[in-house]
């Protein structure tokens, strides 16, 4: 059955008089056929306003690892609930959900917890400048730290842009965005330690930041030790190290990137998956660095910081994920997909990748040798992708249109079957 999303584009259409678009994030506009007005979630389901049940792989952007809906989290909430929304004062729930990140990331002496991503890192780069007295931050190109003016750098620039790869532009991320919140920035390409070295060297950086696994574009692994060499090039240079988590934290591994890989940064950023859903973000890491909080003037507020309810929804999920029983259900689950895709793809003579990891990878079109950096992803079919999720998405099956697929501990082997049924029929119909 072909399934029509005729209610959801009205809808859409009706609302753009409420919000620009109908929407209330950039990243939920130009969505082929059109943005969703969803319904409810249960497990891996996600239920539209015409009726549709999709099996769902944006996962909220990445924060529903249980799926939709778990009762442990949900229960949580509630019983918190009970008790009050809001006090500008300790919990002892935020006490427990700070000993649970202690206990599961290397790098965490100390937790700071706020409401999204974008703000999290945005303390990370201020405790790196107020570490060290200097004033650069080294990002790299094709990585995302959120939408604020200073970090929405070379993210995901045209060819035409983006300069040399010995020095890349800087390309703004917005119209409207201060053309001075750059000039403290520095962008480099990812997974060339030769480059950062070079640049390191001239001892005025604060911090790099990067996401371990570039999960943004097209889920790209570092180099066999490319990590452990930034991790000794910053020790040597006294520069900050820190990990941008948001994705790959309790993802990729109850100790995300940092635990999988082997690699500890000195300050790390989570979000997502941190609270399956709930609002929830933290800077976490060595407790000099974090504790200039307290003893080196280095501001960090938010009147919803540590929110109760987001506190509880964290330390229901971070329990759930404690035994890491989780993480081999969605390797074997991923594993299935991703192995299923690349079968289809090659039965169907059609030039394609899929790359990354279980519980976050990313198929692509165009071009069968692996994407080893932002440039090489420019050389994918973007237009013939759209076409596959668009096709996906009238057989049932909600993929993001940039490429990546989130798994949940709620897609069984069932929802996978249907899932490799769907892409077999879709990418047919998306044929280049
Ligand atoms: C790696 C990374 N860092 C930071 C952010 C920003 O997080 P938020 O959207 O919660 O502000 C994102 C969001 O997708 C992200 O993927």
């Amino acid at each position: 059955m072909t399934m029509t999303f005729a209610a959801s584009a009205r809808r859409i259409a009706e609302a753009k008089s409420l919000a620009p678009g109908g929407v209330n994030s950039n990243f939920r506009l130009g969505i082929s056929p059109t943005p969703l007005v969803v319904e409810r979630g249960e497990g891996p389901y996600l239920f539209d306003a015409d009726g549709n049940r999709l099996i769902d792989y944006y996962l909220g952007m990445g924060p529903m690892i249980l799926g939709h809906n778990p009762r442990p989290v949900i229960d949580a909430i509630k019983a918190q609930l009970e008790s009050g929304i809001l006090f500008a004062a300790q919990t002892e729930i935020e006490y427990e959900a700070a000993t649970l990140v202690k206990r599961l990331v290397p790098c965490a002496e100390r937790v700071r917890f706020s409401c999204s991503g974008s703000e999290a890192v945005q303390a990370a780069i201020r405790l790196a400048r107020a570490a060290t007295g200097r004033p650069t931050i080294v990002k790299f190109e094709g990585h995302y730290h959120g939408w604020l003016d200073n970090v929405v750098w070379s993210v995901a620039p045209q060819a035409s842009e983006m300069g040399e790869r010995d020095a890349p532009a800087h390309v703004p991320g917005s119209n409207g965005q201060d053309p001075n919140a750059g000039a403290t920035l520095d962008i480099v390409v990812w997974n060339d330690l030769d480059r950062l070295a070079t640049r390191l060297r001239r001892g005025d950086v604060a911090g790099v930041i990067m996401e371990p696994i570039m999960c943004n574009t097209s889920v790209i692994a570092p180099k066999p030790g490319y990590l452990d060499g930034v991790r000794k090039l910053c020790s040597e240079t006294g520069t900050v190290l820190i990990f941008d988590e948001v994705i790959t934290g309790f993802r990729v591994a109850a100790g995300g990137a940092q635990a999988l890989l082997g690699v500890t940064p000195d300050l790390a950023v989570y979000g997502k998956a941190i609270a399956n859903g709930m609002p929830v973000s933290a800077v976490a890491g060595r407790a000099d660095i974090m504790d200039l909080m307290v003893t080196g003037k280095v501001m960090h507020g938010g009147t919803y910081n540590a929110h109760p309810l987001c506190m509880a929804a964290t330390a229901a999920t971070l329990n759930s994920l404690l035994d890491g029983s989780i993480y081999a259900r969605i390797e074997a689950r991923g594993r299935r997909l991703m192995e299923g895709f690349e079968r289809i793809l090659r039965d169907r003579q059609i030039a394609g990748r899929v790359q990354g990891l279980p519980g976050i990878f990313h198929v692509s079109l165009g071009r069968r040798e692996p994407i080893g950096d932002y440039r090489d992803q420019l050389a994918t079919d973007k237009a013939a992708y759209v076409r596959l999720t668009t096709a996906l998405l009238t057989n049932g099956v909600r993929a993001l249109e940039r490429g990546a697929w989130f798994l949940s501990d709620a897609h069984d082997d069932a929802t996978v079957d249907a899932t490799l049924a769907a892409f077999d029929r879709a990418v047919v119909a998306a044929r280049p």
